[in-house]
């Protein structure tokens, strides 16, 4: 089986793709590649990101890889935070502090269309290719459930009545930005392994 090595420090994320990658391809993370350090993100758009952390990948390892780059768009608040969501209340900035920031921004809105989109960049042999998922929702009012990371707790996909953080992850894997995403690469890498 082919492997693929995934440019990304974030535990969640290893685990919800590992599920989806499963019997595809194996998939290394940093840690077990051994390679340390912030892979750098400076990028406006999530194109840009995630080819910058695939490429950051590739030029230490020459080994085939992946990156994924996510971005909340809120329409209340003309599409941020968007490319800057992981940096939303501030550098170094946790999980918390984006979300508490974005229920006090929302507060008495009564718009709370959002979505989520994920860009994916393969880097095969040097050459990036691109996936994209996306899903759309509500921002709820409060946190609600423990599962998942990040916004999780008061994001609410379309046709769902709960937020992703109380669903179990083959649930968010089906229809989630990154699960979406990450399909479209699956289905790739099948067919050239045909
Ligand atoms: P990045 O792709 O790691 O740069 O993600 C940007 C920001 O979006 C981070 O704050 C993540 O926590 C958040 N984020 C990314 N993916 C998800 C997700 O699946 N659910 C909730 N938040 C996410």
């Amino acid at each position: 089986m082919k492997t693929l090595i995934f440019a990304t420090n974030n535990k969640h994320k290893i685990h919800e793709v590992r599920q989806l990658l499963e019997g595809v391809v194996e998939i290394k993370s940093l840690d077990e590649m051994g390679l340390a350090g912030d892979i750098p993100e400076t990028s406006d758009t999530l194109q840009g990101n995630a080819l910058q952390k695939a490429q950051w990948i590739w030029d230490r390892t020459h080994t085939d890889c992946f990156a994924d780059d996510t971005g909340l768009e809120v329409e209340a608040l003309d599409g941020r935070p968007g490319v800057y969501s992981a940096r939303y209340a501030g550098e170094h900035c946790s999980f918390d502090d984006n979300v508490d920031k974005m229920l006090r921004e929302m507060e008495g809105k009564t718009n709370r269309n959002a979505c989520f989109r994920t860009v994916v960049c393969l880097m095969e042999g040097g050459a990036p290719r691109y996936f994209e998922g996306r899903v759309d929702g509500q921002i709820l009012t409060e946190r609600y459930g423990k599962e998942g990371f990040g916004y999780d707790p008061i994001f609410m996909p379309d046709r769902f009545a709960v937020s992703f953080a109380e669903m179990p992850l083959e649930v968010k894997n089906r229809i989630s930005h990154r699960g979406k995403a990450v399909a479209k690469l699956v289905e790739y890498l099948k067919d050239i392994n045909k």
